[in-house]
């Protein structure tokens, strides 16, 4: 093989494309703003974030919209780490990613078009499976592996 024929990634123009013409910024805004007012108003969410968060909405809001920009229009814009972030939160209950969820389905429905509704639900269902699995799995009480060695 020629090194013209090893595939490579695409061009850095369609790297950065978003994944669907119609995610803009201003999407991102309105779902972004309007799930965490949401979130603000759960009797259960809520408190967790109000005790993380307090009077600091607007940077928060600012880094949610960076980071949906960087899932779905490849911008690049958000430099934090997820995980970390939320592994510090010992009030979260696994259920809770249930509930969150429940919540993003509903605004991203309202405010997108299904196709486009369709792609920001399977990343935060997605998001939400390696986050909840960092935080709560535990290998001590999961079966035996299938693969024993025996
Ligand atoms: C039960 C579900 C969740 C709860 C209770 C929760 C709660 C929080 C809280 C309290 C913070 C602020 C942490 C801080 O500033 O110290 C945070 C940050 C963040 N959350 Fe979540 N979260 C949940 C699920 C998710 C999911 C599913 C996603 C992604 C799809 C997500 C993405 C983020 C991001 C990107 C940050 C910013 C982290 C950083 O850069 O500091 N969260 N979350």
């Amino acid at each position: 093989m020629t090194d013209s024929e090893i595939p490579v990634a695409p061009a850095r123009s369609d790297r950065r494309a978003p994944l669907h013409p119609d995610i803009t910024e201003a999407l991102i805004q309105r779902v972004v703003h309007r799930f965490y007012a949401r979130v603000r108003a759960d009797e259960r969410l809520g408190p967790i974030f109000e005790r993380r968060i307090g009077d600091h909405w607007a940077p928060h809001l600012d880094r949610m919209c960076d980071f949906w920009s960087s899932v779905l229009r490849m911008t690049g814009r958000y430099k934090g780490r997820p995980m970390p972030a939320h592994m510090k939160l010992k009030d979260v209950r696994p259920d809770d990613f249930e509930r969150w969820l429940g919540l993003f389905r509903q605004t991203a429905r309202e405010e997108c078009a299904p196709d486009v509704a369709a792609l920001f639900i399977d990343r935060a269902q997605r998001i939400a499976g390696s986050l909840s699995l960092a935080m709560f799995f535990d290998p001590a009480r999961a079966g035996p592996s299938e693969n024993t060695g025996a």
